[in-house]
């Protein structure tokens, strides 16, 4: 590791800090305006370069040594499929430094919650607080569904080849139909406009989830998307007895007792 590297992963608290405390206040307003209106909003330099890459870095030494593949297709979600690579919560934890270490810092929620309006809190259900997950086959997509908590931000490790498909798809601002997620998808798909966005390796986006039909296209080609997804509360999450974890059960299940 080179000695850059040492000291960004010795003392991210303080660089963190700085670089946000220095971000300017008209990009925090627009980063909030984009939010409201579009359920999400991409963020190109959240942390300073040298922290970002390492952040980066962790996520694909954990996907090469300590991830698992999963297949599966969701009742839950309308039938939707899951096809990635991943490493669950508890591996990162015990073999990763920084990922976990971004979850806890308060100066990024802090910022986070700027941008979504409300603060947001670590989101209570521990298998959510971070995964890492990479399309690396062509077809490899993480199907179109809704997520259980309000807020996720994803950050880009590895971003694929423009052509080669790993597209952010979305249509903001609908509720979940979970009597009916099947008939809900395709009235959606058939009516809606789909927003779609490249996201750059180190970027990162905030996501109103729960509110936000969404999922990350197939790859179209041999390419790889790796990002690491931080799940963060609302306040009224935190009382919402109604919030399940049926779709995270199906996909972690080997990790998840
Ligand atoms: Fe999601």
């Amino acid at each position: 590791m080179s000695e850059m590297r040492e000291n960004v992963s010795q003392h991210p608290d303080e660089i963190v800090q700085r670089h946000l405390a220095n971000y300017p206040s008209h990009a925090r307003e627009e980063f909030a305006e984009a939010f409201a209106r579009e359920g999400l909003v991409r963020i190109d330099d959240l942390l300073p370069k040298e922290l970002a890459d390492a952040l980066s870095e962790e996520a694909v030494h954990l996907l090469r040594h300590h991830s698992r593949r999963r297949e599966v297709v969701l009742p839950s979600t309308g039938n939707t499929p899951r096809a990635y690579r991943s490493v669950a919560r508890d591996v990162i934890a015990t073999h990763g430094k920084l990922i976990p270490w971004f979850f806890h810092n308060e100066a990024i929620r802090e910022f986070l919650s700027e941008v979504a309006g409300e603060r947001l809190h670590k989101v209570p259900y521990e298998p959510e607080e971070f995964i890492v997950n990479s399309q690396e086959a062509i077809g490899d997509t993480h199907g179109w569904h809704f997520d259980d908590y309000t807020y996720a931000l994803i950050w880009i490790a590895e971003a694929p080849d423009p052509f080669a498909g790993g597209r952010v798809e979305y249509i903001p601002h609908v509720s979940w139909n979970k009597e009916d997620p099947e008939g809900q998808l395709r009235e959606l798909l058939i009516n809606r406009k789909i927003h779609s966005m490249y996201m750059p390796a180190g970027s990162c986006y905030l996501m109103q989830t729960h509110k936000t039909l969404h999922r990350v296209s197939p790859l179209t080609d041999y390419s790889r998307r790796t990002v690491i997804v931080y799940t963060y509360a609302s306040e009224r999450d935190l009382h919402d007895e109604n919030i399940t974890h049926e779709t995270m059960e199906a996909i972690y299940a080997p990790e998840i007792t």
